[in-house]
């Protein structure tokens, strides 16, 4: 199938109406929608809203831009890590007060410890031969100082915003110096150059407002409909409509295993070649949105997923992420949408679509094996 062509002068025209989306931060984050910030913040401020949810926060890159341009944000998501960036960037409050904390982690003597015994590796050795140096996500230059670094957080029984703020800073020095493709599921054969670095904490970019933020480490479900918000933003994993993609390869859990367990601190019972935590099993940490299977009636148990979470959700209003090449087609999205609501806009990256009638956009949700995936964003309000 062919994509229609987009007309030239929508080109851009983002960047042209929210020329001052924020400086945000975080990691490197599969789905992340730092580049769709500035459709994001176009979009909410159409419903100009006083509070506005994000239950998929992820990296937090649009909870800090929320916060960032003035909206009391509520930000969830069901990992730890994502719990530990929101309170930091949203709870941190006066940011120069953790500059003697960094100061001090940084001059931590680095140690070997339980991080370097499963994650450390030398570059010394011969990656092919030696039974010492396996493919590691870091050097042990890095992974030693983690260990110290990360045992002096627990030892300095920091309240529960502070330690987010160290953990934070921890954990982006890190993903500076990774030897990784970006996730923790497998690891570069060769040593990225990145990698020789010696990390450096840094203090993050904390939202100093006088703005009240909310914090939250649930299953959607637990929390959508009890939001009480004007707007909600949905970023749910897509999935995969890749019959032949194994389950474990699209789950956040397994992506970022190594996230959840320096933020817990737990020493947990690993499992497989890149050393996950058991719990993040495909059997254990499995999300509904991440599932590609169908359910007996043969309805896709993500795309059932979807809907019941836009028919759970209470704002007013709801902006909705979604992929083209999630599991979901155009067709059962377009039919769970106007389920609940009015589409009002629908917007591809870069290029708006003026949706008159809600099932414009489906003609131009092509799949195409040979087309890169598209990105949408739905705005609708509610019935
Ligand atoms: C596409 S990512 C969100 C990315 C985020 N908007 C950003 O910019 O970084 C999807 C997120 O959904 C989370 N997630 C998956 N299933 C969930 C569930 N049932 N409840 C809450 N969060 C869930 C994952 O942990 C992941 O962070």
């Amino acid at each position: 199938m062919r994509l229609m062509t987009i007309p030239p002068l929508q080109t851009n025209l983002f960047k042209n109406i929210y020329p001052d989306t924020p400086k945000t931060e975080g990691i490197k984050y599969a789905g992340s929608k730092l580049k769709l910030l500035p459709q994001i913040l176009w979009l909410a401020a159409k419903t100009k809203p006083k509070t506005v949810f994000d239950g998929f926060s992820g990296s937090t890159r649009v909870s800090q831009a929320l916060a960032r341009v003035g909206y009391s944000v509520t930000s969830s998501d069901q990992a730890v890590w994502s719990e530990t960036f929101a309170r930091c960037y949203l709870q941190g409050g006066e940011r120069a007060k953790y500059s003697l904390l960094i100061k001090h982690l940084n001059a931590c003597k680095p140690v070997d410890g339980w991080f370097t015994e499963h994650y450390g590796g030398d570059p010394s050795g011969d990656v092919n031969n030696s039974s010492k140096v396996k493919k590691r996500p870091w050097q042990i230059q890095n992974t030693r100082k983690l260990d110290a670094i990360r045992e002096e957080i627990d030892r300095l029984y920091l309240d529960p915003i502070t330690e987010a703020v160290a953990l934070t800073s921890l954990i982006l020095a890190l993903d500076k110096v990774d030897s990784t493709l970006g996730h923790f599921s497998s690891y570069l054969r060769e040593w990225s150059p990145r990698s020789y670095k010696t990390m450096q904490l840094k203090l993050p970019l904390i939202i100093d407002t006088a703005m009240n933020h909310t914090v939250a480490r649930s299953d959607i479900f637990d929390v959508a409909s009890n939001a009480d918000v004007d707007l909600a933003y949905l970023d749910p994993p897509y999935g995969s409509n890749n019959e032949k993609m194994p389950p474990s390869r699209v789950r956040y859990s397994a992506y970022y295993h190594v996230w959840t367990t320096i933020c817990l601190n737990d020493r947990p019972q690993l499992f497989g070649k890149v050393h996950r935590r058991v719990d993040s099993k495909d059997d254990v940490a499995a999300s509904v949105f991440e599932e590609f299977r169908r359910a007996p009636s043969g309805k896709f148990l993500a795309v059932d997923a979807i809907h019941r979470l836009l028919k759970a959700t209470t704002a007013k209003h709801i902006i909705l992420s979604y992929s083209s090449g999630g599991r979901a087609t155009a067709a059962e999205l377009n039919e769970a949408l106007c389920d609940v609501g009015k589409i009002i806009e629908v917007i591809e990256l870069d290029y708006r679509r003026n949706v008159m009638a809600a099932m414009t956009w489906t003609n131009e949700w092509l799949r195409d094996a040979q087309e890169p995936n598209r990105e949408f964003l739905f705005l609708i309000k509610r019935f």
